[in-house]
C-alpha cells in the first residue's frame, strides 16, 4: 500500500476562476463594468496576500475566449480596465518582485495591448518572488488545439518521433510551460464549473467553491482555503494512506 509523506501537500501554485462581478454590481444596482472596476482592485489585494502567504505562482482568469461574446460596451470597458492596469502596474510588480505571464490566444487582443504586455512579461521577466500568470483570452480547449498542433509539426519536420510525444513534451507545448499544475483551484460566486480553464493543467487539483461574489473575495478568506487545503490528502489516484 502507498503511504503519502506531508510532504506531497505542497502548495506553490493557486488558480482562480474570478467569478461574479456583475452580480455583484447588479444587487447594487451598478452597471456591470463597476464590478470589473472592483474586481480588479481585488485582484491586487489577493496578488499581495498571495505572495506574502508564500506562493510561488497565481493564475487569474481574467478574460475568457468565450467572454468576447458579451457585448461589445462590456468587452470594452473590460479591455479599457486592462489597459489601465497594464500600462500602470510595472513599478507595482518590480517592487514586489514579481513575473508576469500572460497565457491566451494573443492575435485576438488589440496591439497595443499585446505590446504592453510583451513589454512587462519582459522587464519581470528576472523577478522571481512569485509568477503572477494572467489567463487572458484564454480557453483551455484553444490552447491544447494549439499545443497538439505544435507537437504534429515537429513531428512532421522529423524534429522527434511519435514516441517521443509524453505528457512532459506535452505540457511544454502548452502556454503554461514551465509553471507547475496548480494545487489549488478557487472559484467564487457560488458556481462549480470549470468553465473551459486550464483543463489539462487540473487534472490533479484541489477544487474550493466558495458563495462570495470576486469583488467581495479577500485575504481572510484566501487564508481560510490554504488552511483548508492543508488539511485535504492528496492522493494521485493511489489508494488512502492508513
Ligand atoms: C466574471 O464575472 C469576471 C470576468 C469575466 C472578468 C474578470 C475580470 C476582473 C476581475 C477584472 C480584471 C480583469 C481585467 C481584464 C482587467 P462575471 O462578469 O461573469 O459576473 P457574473 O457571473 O456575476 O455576471
Amino acid at each position: 500500500m502507498f503511504v503519502l509523506s506531508s510532504e506531497e501537500n505542497k502548495l506553490e501554485h493557486i488558480a482562480i476562476i474570478m467569478d461574479g462581478n456583475g452580480r455583484w454590481a447588479k444587487k447594487r444596482g451598478l452597471p456591470r463594468t463597476l464590478g470589473h472596476r472592483k474586481g480588479a482592485e481585488v485582484v491586487k489585494e489577493i496578488c499581495q496576500a498571495a505572495e506574502k502567504a508564500g506562493i510561488k505562482y497565481l493564475t487569474l482568469y481574467a478574460f475568457s475566449t468565450e467572454n468576447w461574446k458579451r457585448s461589445a460596451e462590456e468587452v470594452n470597458a473590460l479591455m479599457d480596465l486592462l489597459r489601465q492596469y497594464l500600462k500602470s502596474d510595472l513599478k507595482e510588480l518590480q517592487d514586489h518582485g514579481v513575473c508576469i505571464r500572460f497565457i491566451g490566444e494573443r492575435h485576438m487582443l488589440a496591439p497595443d495591448i499585446v505590446e504592453s504586455m510583451a513589454k512587462l512579461e519582459e522587464e519581470t521577466a528576472q523577478n522571481d518572488k512569485m509568477t503572477l500568470c494572467v489567463a487572458l483570452s484564454y480557453g483551455s480547449r484553444q490552447e491544447i488545439v494549439h499545443a497538439a498542433r505544435r507537437v504534429a509539426e515537429l513531428a512532421k519536420r522529423g524534429d522527434i518521433n511519435i514516441e517521443d510525444i509524453d505528457e512532459k513534451l506535452f505540457s511544454d507545448m502548452l502556454y503554461t510551460q514551465g509553471i507547475p499544475d496548480p494545487d489549488i483551484l478557487i472559484r467564487t460566486s457560488g458556481e462549480q464549473r470549470i468553465s473551459n480553464y486550464l483543463l489539462w493543467q487540473l487534472a490533479y487539483t484541489e477544487f474550493f467553491f466558495t458563495d462570495t461574489l470576486w469583488p467581495d473575495f479577500n485575504e481572510k478568506l484566501l487564508l481560510e482555503i490554504i488552511d483548508s487545503y492543508k488539511s485535504r490528502e492528496r492522493r494521485y489516484g493511489k489508494v488512502k494512506a492508513q
